[in-house]
């Protein structure tokens, strides 16, 4: 009878070994025990990008790469998109059940009371240049929310685990919208608790003089379902981040603003302001095949397309081109769409794209449908950043919960020199520019 085990021999001594295979899985530790003598350290795994490598076990989100599934604590995506809000997926994600009625009516008030900063962030956010990026000023001004509130190091506290993770999810639109106002000149506007929690978010970006806010519903629930949607992803490489800098036992305000800024990266959330530009490169659908040329002569990427995991469709860019639609009938049609359409027709077409497994992920249409709400490029990637957070501390709580996880310190291939002898300074020639 097969058993869940494997069994290897280290040729190098004929020694036979057999480990515990456990969730499709072994243990990196087990290979320790295969030496060529006492001294030896035994073996190590290597894994550069983690490609092949588990880092924790999580009750989260499940993802099916190859079915194209993507489910937050078992419900499917497209289930949630279309029936909840997201307060009520953040309260999911971090409580792992849906909210009843009462509970998320408490959790919506809770909230909604936690969206005013300190005062000293408006002094902060003034410090910067009059064009500085939203996403350096969103990740230095969480940061500092870790000096207004010191006891979110007693990350081992329930109760204050519980309030910082209350303000931050509160707080991001609040600072989100002071980047963008900062960057336009406008004075910043203070959150209005009459209204949701994307209304209010809409509220501080966008409101001048009128004395209330009038956000339109079909783009208030369209910013709804796009925080839906991107609101958790398992282990992508910004809550790597975050549970990496979690893991030394940091706060969660510092840990988000790790996150934030691994999130900032073009490969990864910053892919969304990526393709605006690449689409405004392109220019018209005339120029799409000249473009995709260069992309498989390897001069350029196709932004918004491939994934580590999906190696079929993202469920969640069909989602947003639904939603597109939706903002469209208000908005009018952003011609972008329309060159974005012919590149995903010709490149479902194509061998190149088609052998490497490469489809439209969460960041290929996002930004069109940003771009047609009056957003500027540059906002994309912080309107990432604000679902995301709900994700990210869900995973960090997991983390801190988890018996398990211990302080984040991978190993390394050690391929440098060794024991060199010292060289005075009046010996030493001209050192080899450094690569
Ligand atoms: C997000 O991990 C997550 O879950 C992330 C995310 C989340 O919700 O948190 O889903 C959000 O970050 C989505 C991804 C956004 N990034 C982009 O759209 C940037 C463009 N995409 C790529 O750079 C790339 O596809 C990645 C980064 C998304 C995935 O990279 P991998 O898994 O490391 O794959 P790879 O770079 O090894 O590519 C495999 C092959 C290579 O070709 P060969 O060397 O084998 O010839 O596919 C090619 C790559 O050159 N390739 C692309 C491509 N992506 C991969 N070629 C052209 N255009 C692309 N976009």
């Amino acid at each position: 009878m097969a058993s869940d085990t494997l069994t290897v021999t280290d040729n190098r001594t004929g020694k036979t070994y057999t480990m515990p295979i456990e969730d499709g899985t072994v243990r990196a530790m087990d290979f320790r025990k295969i030496r060529t003598s006492d001294e030896d350290f035994g073996l190590m795994t290597y894994d550069p990008a983690f490609m092949n490598t588990a880092s924790c076990r999580s009750s989260i989100t499940y993802i099916d790469g190859d079915r194209g599934i993507l489910e937050y604590r078992g419900y499917p995506i497209e289930v949630l998109a279309e029936h909840c809000t997201y307060l009520e997926v953040a309260y999911l994600l971090l409580f792992g059940e849906l909210p009843t009625a009462p509970q998320l009516k408490d959790w919506v008030n809770e909230i909604t009371h936690h969206t005013m900063l300190h005062e000293t962030t408006r002094k902060f956010m003034e410090g910067y240049r009059y064009d500085a990026h939203p996403m350096p000023m969103l990740v230095s001004a969480v940061a500092a929310l870790s000096t207004v509130y010191p006891n979110a190091i007693k990350v081992h506290d329930p109760a204050s685990r519980l309030r910082q993770i209350k303000r931050l999810i509160a707080k991001m639109p609040t600072m989100a919208a002071m980047t963008y106002r900062h960057s336009v000149g406008f004075p910043y506007v203070y959150p209005d608790n009459d209204l949701s929690y994307t209304e209010n978010f809409m509220n501080m970006l966008w409101r001048m003089v009128e004395p209330k806010y009038a956000a339109n519903p079909v783009l208030a629930r369209a910013l709804d379902i796009l925080f839906i949607l991107h609101a958790d992803h398992e282990q992508n490489c910004s809550t790597n981040a975050m549970r990496s800098v979690g893991s030394s036992l940091a706060d969660p305000y510092l840990s988000v603003a790790a996150a934030i800024s691994a999130l900032s990266g073009p490969l990864h959330g910053g892919a969304n302001e990526q393709v605006l530009k690449m689409l405004d490169e392109i220019g018209s659908k005339e120029n799409v095949p000249a473009y995709i040329k260069k992309v498989k002569d390897g001069h350029e990427k196709l932004m918004g397309f491939g994934h580590r995991v999906y190696k079929n469709f993202d469920p969640r860019a069909k989602i947003i081109k639904w939603t597109a639609d939706q903002v469209f009938e208000v908005t009018g049609r952003n011609p972008k769409i329309d060159i974005a359409l012919e590149l995903e027709r010709i490149a479902l077409e194509d061998e190149y794209f088609i052998s490497r497994k490469l489809y439209p992920n969460v960041d290929f249409y996002s930004g069109i449908i940003y771009q047609a709400m009056g957003f500027q490029p540059s906002m994309f990637t912080a309107l990432f950043a604000i679902p995301r957070t709900a994700g990210w501390l869900a995973q960090w709580q997991e983390l801190i919960q988890d018996a398990e996880q211990k302080i984040a310190r991978p190993r390394q291939i050690y391929t440098g020199q060794r024991q060199r002898k010292f060289v005075p300074m009046e010996e030493r020639q001209h050192a080899a520019a450094v690569k």
